[in-house]
């Protein structure tokens, strides 16, 4: 097929232009602003000529769980009707993402007053974060488009996930990344999948400046999430909680805040969904950004959205440390769209909801564990209500940060003062590994202690 189906809108100016009309660094020609995948023949705005059978995709989705063919196989790509953007299925590039579990969080549910609460993981994906579900999408793209070789600016997820899908495909990837500024865990994967990595004298904010010149010179393509493919492949976790729910949506949806791309990429499926009749209501969907690094939290607060004023971003939870977000925009409309709110949590709070997530079995790196802190904030200001169900999004696996896990339970993580407050229920979740001679007298003695704390 010579056209794959699909049209670039832009977000701000609403101009239509085809794929071949994109530039290097995927804003618009005319004003500057992120475009946004829409397809002709069904989105909304556009032409509705042909419109899908809802039932009919709903039965043709959940049948190709059992088929052994490799794009059946992906849960992302089994949703493929609602992200047609390749001409050609063959270039579909896979390790067989998606199709992520949701868990009842009931241990924690109890905890924070809430009858129903469940966590979609997403760390669960093949390189360990969400971002293998876009990361397929927009590399199969840019496979079809001949490059050879594929670049991003990361705190750390991006680029694991770009250079295992590069390596794939036979592709070369280029990684610039923060010195000194990401997890171990991720900084490896990139090695290991054999990326050029480049660690700039920078924060993230600085890599992407570097990055989007850096496009325009050399025939690389970007793969951030400027990049209106990544957002259609990470819809699909919009597509699986909607199918987990029976297609009947759960109330509220809260996701981690950071360059923006994930909040607006779901707010696009539920909505799609919505306008095709596969479900009948939206979730409110809620973004939480930690204090250091909060530039959308800010925005809304002050100026109800219109302005976004980049922020130094300092926190720990080194995924989202980004002070300058490409996707605010898009991220706002969603939060308005769907009645959803923003909110900001302290380094305290992430640490203390991510040992909470970790002692149901779980575990999630820090940037994901925002959502259950957030969640706690919006019980307590009326915001959520106890009977309603809530879904939070974790976007990465524990072993993606493990020496955050080790510094908090050590005690080393977090400063008095940044403690004070939650001290005692830090406490409670700390479980400090203990060096002991090789006795049995003492191991027995270590287990009737613990027995009784
Ligand atoms: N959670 C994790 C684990 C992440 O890695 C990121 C972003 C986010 C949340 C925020 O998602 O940017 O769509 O709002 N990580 C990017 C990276 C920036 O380079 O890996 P967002």
């Amino acid at each position: 097929m010579e056209n794959s189906g699909h049209q670039l809108r832009c977000t701000g100016c609403a101009r239509v232009i085809e794929q071949r009309e994109l530039k290097e660094d995927f804003r618009c020609a005319e004003c500057g602003d992120l475009y946004e995948v829409v397809y002709p023949s069904w989105s909304a705005g556009m032409a509705e000529i042909r419109k899908p059978n809802a039932s009919a995709l709903r039965w043709l989705w959940k049948e190709r769980c059992c088929s052994n063919a490799e794009a059946d196989q992906s849960g992302v790509w089994r949703f493929r009707e609602m992200l047609h953007i390749l001409r050609d299925e063959a270039n579909i590039v896979s390790l067989r993402e998606g199709n992520t579990p949701l868990y009842q969080l009931r241990r924690v549910a109890e905890s924070t007053g809430i009858e129903q609460l469940f966590a979609k993981h997403q760390g669960m994906n093949p390189t360990g974060s969400f971002k293998d579900t876009g990361m397929t999408a927009a590399l199969s793209v840019a496979h079809e488009l001949g490059f050879d070789w594929v670049a991003c600016a990361s705190t750390g997820n991006t680029s694991a996930a770009m250079a295992a899908y590069a390596a794939r495909a036979g592709m070369r990837s280029l990684v610039l990344i923060p010195e000194g500024k990401i997890a171990w865990g991720k900084l490896s994967q990139a090695m290991d999948y054999g990326a050029l990595t480049l660690q700039l004298r920078t924060d993230f904010d600085g890599c992407v400046r570097v990055l989007s010149e850096v496009v325009k010179r050399a025939p690389v393509y970007l793969l951030n999430s400027v990049n209106p493919y990544r957002l259609e492949g990470q819809k699909t976790p919009a597509l699986e909680i909607a199918e987990a729910f029976d297609w009947d949506v759960p109330d509220h949806l809260i996701v981690p805040g950071g360059n923006l791309a994930n909040s607006s990429a779901l707010g696009k499926a539920f909505l799609e969904m919505k306008h095709l009749g596969l479900v009948t209501k939206l979730p409110k969907i809620s973004v939480i950004q930690a204090e250091g690094a909060n530039p959308l939290y800010l925005s809304l607060s002050e100026s109800g959205g219109e302005r976004l004023q980049p922020v130094a971003a300092q926190t720990r939870a080194s995924a989202i440390r980004i002070g300058n977000p490409a996707s605010w925009k898009k991220a706002v409309r969603v939060i308005q769209q769907t009645g959803g709110y923003c909110e900001q949590v302290s380094e305290a709070e992430i640490a203390l909801a991510k040992a909470e997530i970790g002692a149901e079995g779980i575990g999630c790196e820090p940037a994901s564990a925002v959502t259950l802190a957030g969640l706690k904030k919006l019980l307590q200001q009326g915001k959520v209500q106890p009977s309603q169900q809530v879904v939070l999004l974790l976007t990465g696996h524990t072993l993606k940060d493990s020496d955050y896990t080790i510094a908090y339970h050590r005690g080393d993580l977090l400063t008095a003062d940044e403690i004070e407050g939650l001290r005692p229920e830090i406490e409670i979740t700390r479980r400090n590994a203990v060096e002991l001679d090789a006795s049995v007298d003492e191991v027995l003695k270590e287990l009737e202690r613990a027995a009784v704390r």
